[in-house]
């Protein structure tokens, strides 16, 4: 796919709900690229594809040429982070992921800068998902990551999403709990602060943390991985 060949390449596209081990589902839409194409009708003369793509589910073929800042795309990027960010609570100074948040990197990268919503914004519950996983569900911009791995990985399936249009919801079915032996992997798929680890809550700042390699002394597989420590300083 187009995305995952930009990637390779070192280049970006903003993207929040494609993910190299999961399905690809294209709803995010803040991927969508302009796409010029060979015509095999016409001499394989280069012509744009009159709408844009979702480069996360655009196969890349010979010949094209894909522009990911021309004033379609650019424009696309905006009001797709305009709206991620109408009933977000922009809480990012309480919130445990500010710091290494898509939402704040792509904000700052390709939106707009300012809000021109002033109406009340939806709000939306927290909830206790499991014995490792909180939700704040006013933060999640339903990208479907999460859903996808309990679905694709673990096939376990405790996910679900509920609700319409803005009252779109993710939980858990009714009696589960997330609490299958990868559970707690959702929080570092979710590419916003709306899936929390219980132990970290409010612990300390990402920027405080610093990471040394280690291997894994709590099961005996002795991978090699890396630490997370917080500054004592
Ligand atoms: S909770 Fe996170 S991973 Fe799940 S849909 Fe919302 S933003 Fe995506
Ligand atoms: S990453 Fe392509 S639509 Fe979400």
């Amino acid at each position: 796919m187009i995305l995952q060949v930009a990637l390779d390449a070192g280049l970006e596209i903003p993207h929040y709900c494609y993910h190299p081990g999961l399905s690809i589902v294209a709803s995010c839409r803040i991927c969508l690229v302009e796409v010029w194409a060979p015509n095999p009708r016409a001499d394989n003369k280069l012509e744009p594809i009159p709408k844009l793509l979702p480069a996360c589910q655009t196969p890349a073929g010979d010949g094209q040429v894909v522009y990911t800042d021309s004033p379609k795309a650019i424009a696309n990027q905006r009001a797709v982070m305009e709206y991620l960010l109408i009933n977000h609570p922009v809480d990012c100074p309480v919130c445990d992921q500010a710091g290494e948040c898509y939402l704040q990197d792509y904000a700052y990268q390709f939106g707009r800068g300012v809000s021109r919503f002033h109406e009340q914004k939806l709000k939306q519950p927290k909830k206790d998902l499991g014995p490792n996983v909180l939700l704040y569900a006013d933060r999640c911009i339903m990208c479907t990551r999460c859903v996808r791995f309990c679905r694709e990985v673990t096939g376990t399936g405790e996910m679900l999403i509920e609700g319409r249009g803005s009252h779109n919801q993710i939980d858990i079915f009714p009696g589960m709990a997330l609490d299958n032996e990868l559970s707690a992997n959702v929080i570092d798929l979710c590419p916003v602060g709306a899936l929390l680890d219980k132990d970290f809550l409010f612990q300390q700042r990402v920027w405080f943390l610093t990471s040394t390699p280690s291997i894994d002394g709590i099961t005996c597989s002795g991978d090699n991985i890396a630490v997370a420590l917080a500054w004592a300083g």
